[in-house]
């Protein structure tokens, strides 16, 4: 071993760094669920690979780095109940047993929504649409028997998901056109007879713009005035690289304050690449065309651009901290660049990189500024990077 590669190991061993070549990698010292302790719980979804210990690699990082979990797919309907007399809870049971063997907070995800619900839910045996009171059974008899599974062992569920549409109305789908407005407390209700101890959120995306901000605090407010329990508004926060958002999302935060709820990040990630369309939006139905200059860093992301990704990530971590006393967690969705599903949403086959961990599940640089923002309480301040 020459002087040089001494001198380095002595270094890395004191600061925490390693490297790797001439080029510095980084290792995190302490991780973020540490960092953030005492102060909010930092979680991830968990796809089947993971959840069911397959994907060790992964199970590593999500173990030592976050201390929720919440179900990516396993336990939306079209999968946990397929068809009306069959359920099928192979993939749930697995998550739901690795959280209980982890000693994680774990969510449930979700159990009313206009995506991925199975076909049969809303027609009858001829495929005509059913009557109100059929799909309010329904649905009553899928959120009792998918709680009253986990009663006391799922700690919160994202009851419904995305009720407010792209132009901050109540979205038209299929509940709403064959129910009305009231399956959202409904849903409520039953979720809260399922199990009396689950927190309860209603969840969406894009809840930092004023118009959908204000809904959603209409909706919570009537649900709390009916007497039934909501214990948060979960703002997914799938973000791109703009700044502006962590302003006018600080101001959705205040507002849900002011109702007495507290708030929950529940799906947060940060994509580098374009967006199609001018209008940003969360809504996963969409897809657009990978023309050209749609996929710049199909190789790797430039440094450039990591930095401002991480710039953006510290920014809104200064937010969480600061409101630190309204959110209650920060959950990513998913744990690596490479199962995250901004691969493939709004375009198919992309190369992004919307994550904490790399494609080999090593930290990015991005992970010791939030450990290090976390210990300074958000206080040391970052300025952006103009384009
Ligand atoms: C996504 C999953 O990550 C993908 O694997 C799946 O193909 C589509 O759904 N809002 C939500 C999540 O509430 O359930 C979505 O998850 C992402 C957008």
């Amino acid at each position: 071993m020459n002087l040089i590669v001494i001198m380095e190991l002595l270094f890395a061993m004191v600061t925490g760094l390693s490297f790797v070549g001439c080029k510095q990698k980084q290792e995190a010292s302490i991780s973020i669920k540490e960092a953030y302790a005492g102060k909010f719980v930092v979680g991830t979804a968990l796809n089947t690979q993971q959840s069911s210990g397959i994907d060790t690699a992964a199970i590593q990082v999500v173990l030592h780095n976050f201390n929720a979990i919440t179900a990516e797919n396993c336990m939306k309907s079209e999968v946990i109940h397929p068809a009306k007399n069959r359920y099928d809870f192979s993939q749930s049971d697995m998550f739901v047993d690795f959280g209980l063997k982890n000693n994680l907070f774990i969510v449930g995800h979700t159990l009313v929504w206009h995506s991925q619900t199975a076909p049969w839910m809303f027609v009858d045996g001829k495929g005509s649409y059913v009557c109100r009171d059929t799909l309010i059974n329904r649905m009553k008899s899928h959120i009792y028997t998918v709680v009253g599974r986990y009663k006391g062992k799922v700690n919160g569920w994202d009851v419904v998901n995305e009720a407010i549409d792209d132009s901050a109305g109540l979205r038209n789908s299929l509940w709403m056109k064959i129910i009305g407005s009231d399956y959202i407390e409904l849903a409520f209700k039953y979720a809260h007879e399922a199990d009396p101890d689950a927190e309860l959120y209603l969840n969406d995306y894009n809840l930092y713009q004023p118009g959908k901000r204000n809904v959603a605090i209409k909706l919570a407010k009537s649900i709390q005035e009916k007497g039934l329990r909501i214990d948060a508004i979960g703002e997914q926060a799938h973000y791109g690289l703009n700044p502006n958002v962590v302003t006018a999302l600080e101001s959705s935060i205040k507002a849900f304050a002011e109702t007495g709820l507290k708030v929950v990040i529940t799906e947060l990630d940060v994509s580098v690449l374009p967006f199609p369309t001018k209008k940003i939006t969360a809504e996963v139905s969409l897809e657009y065309e990978n023309k050209p200059g749609f996929n710049p860093f199909a190789n790797a992301m430039p440094d450039s651009i990591s930095l401002k990704q991480s710039e953006m990530y510290q920014s809104l971590f200064r937010l969480f901290l600061k409101q630190k006393n309204t959110i209650e967690r920060v959950t990513f969705w998913g744990v690596n660049d490479e199962q995250s599903w901004r691969n493939d949403w709004p375009i198919k086959g992309r190369t992004d990189y919307a994550l904490l961990f790399d494609r080999d599940n090593k930290p990015k640089t991005c992970v010791h500024e939030l450990i290090g923002i976390a210990a300074t309480d958000g206080q040391k301040e970052i300025s952006f990077q103009k384009n």
